[in-house]
C-alpha cells in the first residue's frame, strides 16, 4: 500500500499497526513510525489518536468483538478484527461519524486484500451501531478500565485508595518536556528566543521551580522545528527523567558511572548540570541504543566515555578504581510511561515481573561492588509497581549493612526509602528514586 489517498487506506494501515502490536508483539516506538509514514502528513495525528485510544480499550473492544462475530477469524483474515475493533472505537469514542466509521472500514476491508470479508465487516459494525454495543459494558473491572488483568490485580491492590487519580494519569496526554543545555544557553534566554520568534503565540508554556532547566509545552510540536535543535540548545526529557541528574548531585573532580545510559537523556543532563566532573562513564548493553547516545552527546557537545558492556558483571568491564557516584536506570516494567506508550499494557506480561526484579537485584548487587565507601548509589526506574522500587530496596538494605537511604524529599512518608512519583504528579511521567549511601 502506497502513500495515497485510496479509500480505506488510512483505516487498513492503522488495522496493520495494531496487528503488528497485539498479533506480533511488535513495540509502537517501531512500528508506528514506519506506517505513519506511510500516509499523508495530516493523517499521522489521527493514527496516532486512534492507536492509542484503541491499546488503551482493548478488553472492551475485544469484549463487544466476542458478541458481534460469531467465531473467531483466523491467519491472514485476522487482521480484520483488528480492523473492526478500530471501527468500534471510533464509533463509541471519536468524532468520526458513524456512518463514515462503517464505509471507511468496508473500503479498508479491501485494501487489506479480504473481499470477501466486506459483508462481514459491513453487517458487524451496522449491529454494533443498530444494538447500542457500546452501552454493554461487562461488569469485570479490568474490562471497564482497559488493564490486562495481572496488572489491574497488582494496582488495584497496591494502590487502593489512589486508584482512580492512577488511572487518571496514565491516560492523560502528557505535555512536551523539554530540557535547556544549560551549557548552551539559559532557560530564561530559551524562553526569550521562543518568544521572539513567535513560538509562544502558538503554544503556552510553564516553568517549574522543582526543575530548573524544564520547560513544559502544553502540547506536542515538531521538536526540530523548534529554535536550536541541532546547535544542541535542548532535549526532550519527561520532568520525572530532569529529575535524575538533579539527585545525583555530581561534583567537581568526581568519577560517575551512568550504568544503564541508553539513549542518553540523563548522562547529558549530569554533564550538562556538573562539567567539571572528573570523568563519567557511560554504560549499556545494547550496542545499537549507544549509537543513540553518540548521537545525543555530538548534538548537545558533551563527552562521556561510552561502553557497551553488561553491568551485572563487574568483572568484565571495571577497572577497579571505585565510583563516587552511580546511577542505575534500571531496566523496568515501564508502567509509569504507559500514558506514552499504551503498547506496554500488551506487551508486557505478568511473568515479566519477576524475571526483572530478578535482573534489577542482580544489577544493584554487582554495581555496589564499584562503589567507593561515602559514595551514593541512585536507583530509577519509570515503574509504578512497589515490587521494582521500594520492595526491591527494602530487600536491598535487609542484605547490606553498609547501605543506607539518603532522604530525597524532606517529608519522606512512614515507611517508605524512595520517591514514588505516579504519573501525571506535575505533569511528570511515572517514575521512582531511591538513593543508597555506602558507609
Ligand atoms: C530505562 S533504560 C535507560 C534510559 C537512560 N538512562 C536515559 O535516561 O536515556 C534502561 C537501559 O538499560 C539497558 N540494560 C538492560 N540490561 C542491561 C545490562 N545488563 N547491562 C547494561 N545495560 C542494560 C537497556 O539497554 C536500556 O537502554
Amino acid at each position: 500500500m502506497n502513500k495515497s489517498n485510496n479509500k480505506g487506506t488510512l483505516r487498513a494501515l492503522t488495522a496493520q499497526v495494531l496487528y503488528a502490536v497485539l498479533e506480533q508483539g511488535q513495540s509502537l516506538r517501531d512500528c508506528l513510525p514506519k506506517f505513519q509514514d506511510q500516509v499523508e502528513e495530516k493523517d499521522r495525528a489521527w493514527m496516532q489518536e486512534m492507536v492509542f485510544g484503541v491499546l488503551r480499550n482493548v478488553p472492551l473492544l475485544q469484549y463487544w468483538l466476542r458478541q458481534l462475530l460469531n467465531k473467531p477469524l483466523k491467519g491472514r483474515q485476522k487482521i480484520v478484527e483488528h480492523l473492526l475493533m478500530l471501527g468500534f472505537y471510533q464509533i463509541a469514542y471519536s468524532r468520526v461519524p458513524a456512518h463514515a466509521a462503517v464505509s471507511e472500514s468496508v473500503d479498508a476491508t479491501q485494501a487489506l486484500g479480504s473481499h470477501a470479508l466486506k459483508g462481514l465487516v459491513n453487517g458487524v459494525l451496522r449491529n454494533f451501531i443498530r444494538e447500542n454495543e457500546q452501552d454493554d459494558v461487562p461488569e469485570q473491572p479490568h474490562i471497564k478500565v482497559g488493564l490486562p488483568k495481572w496488572l489491574y490485580k497488582k494496582l488495584s491492590g497496591y494502590y487502593s485508595d489512589s486508584f482512580d487519580s492512577l488511572l487518571e494519569g496514565m491516560k492523560t496526554r502528557p505535555p512536551l518536556w523539554l530540557r535547556v543545555n544549560r551549557q548552551q544557553t539559559s532557560r530564561d534566554e530559551y524562553l526569550d528566543t521562543l518568544k521572539t520568534q513567535g513560538f509562544l503565540d502558538a503554544i503556552s508554556v510553564s516553568t517549574l521551580p522543582t526543575h530548573p532547566d524544564a520547560i513544559i509545552l502544553e502540547r506536542s510540536t515538531n521538536i526540530r522545528s523548534l529554535p536550536g535543535y541541532d546547535q544542541g540548545w535542548f532535549s526532550v526529557q519527561d520532568g520525572a527523567a530532569q529529575l535524575a541528574a538533579q539527585y545525583l548531585q555530581a561534583e567537581d573532580g568526581e568519577r560517575i558511572l551512568d550504568a544503564c545510559c541508553a539513549p542518553g537523556g540523563k548522562t547529558s543532563h549530569i554533564l550538562e548540570l556538573s562539567p567539571n566532573i572528573q570523568s563519567c562513564l557511560a554504560l549499556d548493553n545494547d550496542q545499537y541504543r549507544l549509537q543513540r547516545v553518540d548521537e545525543n552527546l555530538k548534538r548537545l557537545k558533551l563527552k562521556a566515555s561510552v561502553k557497551c558492556a553488561d553491568v551485572s558483571t563487574p568483572e568484565s568491564w571495571w577497572d577497579g578504581t571505585p565510583f563516587d557516584r552511580i546511577l542505575l536506570d534500571a531496566p523496568c516494567s515501564a508502567t509509569g510511561v504507559i500514558r506514552r506508550h499504551p503498547d506496554i499494557l500488551w506487551l508486557r506480561k505478568g511473568s515479566d515481573i519477576e524475571a526483572l526484579v530478578t535482573l534489577q537485584k542482580q544489577i544493584l548487587e554487582g554495581l555496589w561492588t564499584t562503589l567507593k565507601s561515602g559514595g551514593t548509589l541512585l536507583y530509577a526506574t519509570c515503574s509504578v509497581l512497589p515490587d521494582e522500587n521500594d520492595d526491591q530496596i527494602r530487600a536491598f538494605l535487609a542484605t547490606h549493612a553498609d547501605a543506607s537511604i539518603v532522604p530525597l524529599e524532606p517529608d519522606r512518608p512512614e515507611n517508605t526509602y524512595g520517591r514514588q512519583i505516579l504519573p501525571n504528579e506535575s505533569g511528570m511521567d511515572g517514575f521512582y528514586y531511591a538513593k543508597l549511601l555506602k558507609s
